[in-house]
């Protein structure tokens, strides 16, 4: 999400930058902006949409100069308007960022009371400030940043420009992207290796806590606390296309690889560990109406349905709230019983689904609740809700979702715990467990993902099946149900997701060495009863393989195969065990030479009944 793109050097540089940025299109965006010097002083010029409306606005408004700092921005604090895209600037000072700034509220609070005016509704915004305010004391431009960096906490990669030093950009990474690039007499920085790939191969990615000053003869780079580092840029033999999928074959693989910082954003300023609880404001749901909720719904399509299974588990399980899922196509069908007292959710990647809309719709008619979860700021779906809680995703490309879905598990985790806390359902001790371990779970994820190779081999039979059966229990049948869509979406292979305590009323007659079946057993209470499941599908020679953990030493002689996740808190273990399943599907895909990133007939979007 968002990108941003700076040149330092010689050239008139507002083509470059926005020619940068039309490379960093696919990470998605809502609006963009320049930054430039012209020799006297820096002028800005920002629009909403795309990029073409920004050109337009730099055809009436030229920004001739050499020192510039372009963005384009994928809103999360603050709608996609003009005053809230990037550049932001105090005084001298102009600012792009990508990230968030977990502590905004309390630095905007002070930045207040000291009087300052806020132009925006951005987080970003407060940092122009910061960095104005240290500037005042009259040292440099990198001491500015460094110090003002100091206050912030949360993730970012910035790129400064000061008037009054107009021959530097001072950029800083913490948790977010920026990679610098080093031209002839002229210096670049970018979010990401494509956009400036066509000036210079030769890039250096900032690594976390580092700071640097750009100007035409370099770059000096130092960490936050002011140790200097030496460290040479890498030449890229990256084509452009490999570029913008980070070097991954494909953009869901790189998505399913992006799964633990996309959890991380989502988590990023949610979480009071102290208190053990959500900090949400953006719910639209007070104490009163979480006590006095009569039950929950959740509409959603697709893999959001998926994501919403889990939710009603941990309704049920942590807020002791009555929860029912439906699928949103069947809501409108049907004359559902909702109205006051009921929290509806409606979760939807790109908060454009017309089915899920239409279903919002009807129980917003009918009196009840609503909360959407999205992942597109200001889509239709969070604007026709009470309230809205993003994913803090970023885009995916792929049409396939995967980090859009373990996200909104995330948004489910946040949202139970938030009500569990207010409903009195949820102890503090016990709240600080799951959030303390739910902050763990991008590490455990980290892990999974370093198994590819395993589950590569595991995937190449795989290709070869004509159907598969995915079995899950409790928690686990979510994931089974999502596992199987992902199979079918890209490798044309038919699936099914089936609780496992239904197969023998059914999907049983089935089962025979031609039928793999994908059990998601981890070391939970359903355990027990999963492995007799799948020992009746052995019996019937169905060829097993266990997404399963370690601990449980008898998998070996239950599964075929297995892949190992690592144990984690029982209500979180989808984290671990979606992510086998994707990679099981993206390899089968890729064996069979299916269009992983667009499988044929899908859409992204789904905006028709
Ligand atoms: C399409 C997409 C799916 C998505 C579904 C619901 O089918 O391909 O990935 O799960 O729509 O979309 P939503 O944007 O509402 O989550």
């Amino acid at each position: 999400m968002c990108g941003i793109v700076g040149y330092v050097g010689p050239q008139a540089c507002a083509d470059i930058l926005v020619d940068g940025l039309r490379r960093l299109e696919y990470r998605g965006y809502d609006s963009a902006g320049l930054a430039v010097f012209d020799g006297k002083r820096t002028g800005v010029v920002r629009a909403v949409g795309k990029l073409q409306n920004l050109v337009t606005a730099l055809k009436e408004k030229p920004l001739p100069g050499s020192l510039g700092i372009g963005h384009t921005r994928w809103a999360t604090h603050g709608r996609p308007t003009e005053v809230n895209a990037h550049p932001h600037c105090s005084g001298e000072i102009a600012l792009v960022h990508n990230g968030i700034i977990e502590n905004h509220i309390e630095l905007k609070r002070h930045l207040a009371e000291e009087g300052v005016k806020f132009a925006s509704d951005t987080d970003t915004e407060i940092v122009a400030h910061l960095i104005h305010r240290e500037a005042k004391t009259g040292d440099d431009l990198l001491g500015a940043v460094r110090r003002a960096l100091g206050h912030v906490h949360g993730a970012y990669a910035v790129a400064v420009m000061d008037a009054r030093q107009p021959d530097r950009i001072v950029v800083a990474k913490n948790a977010s992207p920026l990679v610098i690039g080093f031209g002839e007499g002229e210096m670049f920085c970018a979010s990401d290796i494509p956009a400036i790939l066509p000036y210079t191969k030769r890039m250096l990615p900032l690594e976390e806590g580092e700071i640097g000053v750009l100007t035409e003869s370099g770059l000096e780079l130092y960490t936050l606390d002011g140790k200097r580092v030496d460290r040479q840029p890498k030449t890229i033999t990256w084509s452009a296309s490999q570029a913008e999928k980070g070097g991954f074959k494909h953009f869901m693989l790189k998505e399913i690889n992006e799964q633990p910082r996309a959890i991380e954003d989502t988590i990023r300023g949610r979480v009071d560990l102290a208190a053990g609880d959500v900090i949400e404001s953006e719910l639209g749901i007070d104490a009163e109406t979480a006590k006095s909720l009569k039950r929950v719904y959740f509409i959603a399509c697709g893999t959001s349905h998926h994501a919403t299974l889990y939710g009603r588990f941990l309704m049920e399980h942590i807020a002791k709230v009555p929860s029912q899922t439906e699928l949103a196509s069947e809501f409108i069908g049907r004359d559902p019983v909702v109205g006051e007292g009921d929290l509806v959710v409606a979760v939807s990647q790109s908060g454009e689904t017309l089915d899920t809309l239409a279903a919002l719709k009807v129980a917003k008619e009918k009196g009840a609740r609503i909360l959407a979860v999205a992942n597109v700021i200001d889509s239709a779906i969070p604007r026709a809700a009470h309230g809205a809680f993003y994913t803090h995703a970023g885009p995916e490309i792929g049409v396939a979702s995967t980090k859009c879905f373990t996200t909104q598990l995330a948004a489910m985790v946040l949202l139970a715990v938030f009500l569990g806390r207010r409903r009195g359902t949820l102890e503090k001790e016990r709240a600080q467990e799951i959030l303390q371990n739910f902050v763990e779970i991008p590490n455990q994820m980290r892990t999974v993902l370093a198994l590819d190779d395993i589950i590569r081999d595991l995937a190449r039979p795989l290709a070869q099946a004509k159907s598969a059966l995915f079995l899950g229990r409790g928690v686990s049948y979510p994931i089974a149900v999502e596992g199987a869509l992902k199979l079918k979406e890209i490798s044309y292979i038919h699936a099914e997701g089936y609780a496992a305590g239904e197969m023998k009323h059914g999907p049983i007659a089935l089962i025979d060495a031609d039928m793999p079946v994908i059990a998601v057993m981890p070391d939970d209470k359903a355990y027990e009863k999963i492995a007799s499941n799948v020992q009746e599908a052995k019996a019937r020679e169905g060829h097993v393989l266990a997404v399963a953990t370690r601990h449980n030493a008898d998998i070996g002689g239950i599964a075929h195969n297995a892949i190992y996740v690592p144990k984690v808190d029982p209500v979180l273990s989808p984290f671990v065990t979606a992510l086998p399943l994707q990679l099981l599907s993206y390899f089968v895909a890729d064996f069979k030479g299916t269009d992983v990133d667009q499988p044929r007939n899908l859409a992204k979007t789904v905006t028709v009944e």
